[in-house]
């Protein structure tokens, strides 16, 4: 690195003001939401530009890249990485980092919240309370126990095991898919995704998104896990095939889901909106004050590193 002020490109604020401070502390700041003319700021600027920091939710495209030829580091706020193009920004010897396990707890807890809130129907049974339907004769149905049922996790990565350690709470049994089996955890390793589903109670969806992992819940799996199954999404909306699930739910075919994250966000199927065995939140696994602030730090953290020795502390591995 050179003495001079580096220059750094942000494509949004980072949600805590410390945070923010410690980059404008490091770095000469484009604080691109801020400009009238984006594309032109960055067209002024591209030679100047060493650092970029985005988000999980921004997209960072190798267009983007490829128009920033001294770019050295990517700094992302999240931990899913499917809207970045990490793989062209790799093969151009660019390091970028993500916010990884700082979010576990919360991305898990959430992900057991929706179980429960499924299984259990409380948003619905919320729902008969506030519209006063307790004090009338409209009976409440009948939820689905939770405890020492069976659970199965696609992807056993960081969050998936956080998952699995509170279903271990619950007494129940845990079965996982994922890309490679693995040999430093004791829980048992369904190959078949489709057999994973129709032996699970409920199916956690916690891989990760992209190309690679599109769909990979299609009609089949949704179909094995059947009428009295419940599927969690924490992940990405992409890894289901919205279409079959909503037709699933609507026919009956699948019990219920709970679902954090959408093929195409923010837009939601009108579908889901009116069925009572769904719950949808609004991406909000990691929305917790402690953890996003944990996360904000991280980012900052990424930046300052790079700017002091060259190289990021969380690199994301290559792809
Ligand atoms: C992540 O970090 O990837 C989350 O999904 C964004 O909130």
């Amino acid at each position: 690195m050179t003495t001079a002020t580096p220059v750094l490109l942000q494509l949004l604020p980072l949600p805590f003001p410390e945070a923010q401070q410690r980059l404008a502390q490091r770095f000469d700041l484009i604080e691109l939401w801020k400009e009238q003319d984006p594309d032109a700021v960055i067209a002024a600027r591209q030679n100047e530009i060493v650092a970029v920091v985005t988000s999980a939710m921004t997209p960072t495209s190798a267009k983007l890249i490829d128009k920033l030829p001294n770019l050295r580091a990517i700094c992302s706020h999240g931990v899913g990485y499917d809207a970045i193009d990490v793989k062209h920004a790799q093969k151009k010897g660019i390091q970028v980092s993500n916010t990884p396990d700082v979010l576990n707890d919360c991305v898990a807890d959430l992900a057991l919240g929706l179980l429960l809130a499924t299984a259990r129907r409380l948003g619905q049974a919320e729902r008969y309370v506030r519209s006063n339907l307790w004090s009338t004769d409209a009976k409440f149905p009948l939820g689905v126990k939770v405890s020492h049922k069976k659970i199965g996790i696609v992807g056993l990565g960081r969050i998936g095991m956080a998952i699995a350690q509170r279903a271990k709470g619950f007494d129940m049994e845990i079965r996982y898919h994922n890309r490679r089996q693995r040999t430093d955890v004791g829980l048992t390793y369904e190959p078949s995704l489709v057999e994973l589903a129709a032996w699970a109670d409920f199916l956690v969806i916690a891989t990760v998104g992209g190309p690679d992992t599109r769909h990979l819940v299609n009609d089949d799996v949704i179909k094995a896990l059947g009428r009295d199954g419940i599927l969690i999404n924490i992940s990405r909306g992409t890894v289901v095939d919205e279409t079959a699930m909503v037709n699933a739910l609507v026919s009956g075919e699948l019990g219920g889901a709970g679902l954090d994250v959408y093929e195409s966000e923010p837009t939601v199927p009108d579908a889901l909106k009116t069925l009572d065995n769904v719950v949808i939140v609004p991406h909000i696994a990691s929305a917790t004050s402690e953890t996003r602030k944990a996360m904000a730090d991280l980012v900052a953290a990424n930046a300052e590193a790079f700017a002091k020795t060259g190289n990021v502390i969380t690199p994301i591995p290559p792809l």
